[in-house]
């Protein structure tokens, strides 16, 4: 079904700081005529080692930010450990539709295994909240899950250190109960991760397929605008006007000078300036 109704209002995304930019890359590229406000909140990251409890917080603090401050459409939370904490009271509390990133990425998980021997890598809390245990067992696919946890892999991508001998050393440590599950897809639970992709695929060996949640979220998105009409307890969304050009903001409560340098590096020229997010320290 495609929606009657344009609807120019942004898409509200956020992550803890740098990571999200994966998943907001896809959505540029997927969906180039819809609006954008990206929230990094790099004041308070990295969210993984905190308690749950504590980043659901972050969470609904970020999301009415984003519905008060810039009426988005949609929200879209761009990192694992929040949507781990918070997906579903998010979805209760607010009036616009809220995506996450799990359920995309084990589809896209469960779809490139051959041997049915798959891992998943993520942040301390995202692993130890059990969100990916559950949501590979309801995908139903009968698949043997290695999960690890990789503490310190958020810092090294906040401190724009993405390939160096420290970062491939602490891989070969953490990745090691992966390697020896001998895994033949491996997902990228934590959006900071597909930036060490070099370095973890020189650790697990070219031979497993690297999944991310990215391209997976952005294209239920645009199934979402375009190809399927909402059940019967979501919310209404529907698609810019065609043929418009977007426009992307981004917001961030730590440093926005080295937001914009080191996120545009990360992202591309989309991200030439950075706001203060109003909880700024
Ligand atoms: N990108 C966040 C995630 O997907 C990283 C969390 C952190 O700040 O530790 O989980």
């Amino acid at each position: 079904m495609t929606a009657d109704r344009a609807d120019d209002r942004p898409i509200g995304m956020f992550d803890s700081g740098f990571g999200g930019l994966t998943v907001a890359r896809a959505f540029i590229d997927l969906l180039p005529e819809e609006d954008l406000v990206y929230v990094g909140d790099t004041g308070r990251y990295p969210y993984g080692p905190r308690s749950l409890d504590q980043v659901a917080g972050f969470a609904h603090e970020i999301a009415r930010y984003l519905v008060d401050a810039h009426d988005v459409k949609l929200l879209v939370v761009a990192c694992n450990t929040a949507a781990a904490a918070a997906l579903g009271t998010l979805r209760a509390q607010l009036d616009v539709p809220v995506m996450g990133v799990i359920d995309p990425g084990v589809r896209s998980l469960v779809r490139a295994t051959e041997t049915g021997r798959v891992g998943v890598i993520g942040t301390v809390g995202t692993v130890g909240s059990g969100a990916y245990q559950r949501a590979v067992e309801s995908s139903g696919a009968a698949v043997d899950l290695t999960v690890a946890a990789c503490p310190g892999f958020v810092e090294f991508v906040e401190s724009g250190e993405t390939d160096s001998d420290q970062v491939h050393v602490l891989a070969e440590r953490l990745l090691a109960p992966i390697v020896e599950a001998k895994v033949d897809a491996l997902l990228l639970g934590c959006t900071h991760y597909p930036y060490l992709a070099r370095t973890i695929t020189d650790v697990v060996g070219r031979d497993v397929v690297l999944v991310s949640s990215a391209d997976e979220t952005a294209f239920e998105a645009l199934a979402m605008f375009h190809d399927r009409s909402p059940a019967p307890d979501e919310p209404a969304l529907a698609p810019a006007a065609p043929g418009r050009t977007g426009t992307h903001r981004f917001v961030s409560s730590g440093d926005v000078e080295r937001f914009r340098d080191l996120g545009a590096r990360l992202l591309g020229p989309e991200l030439a300036a950075a706001e203060r997010a109003p909880w700024s320290p």
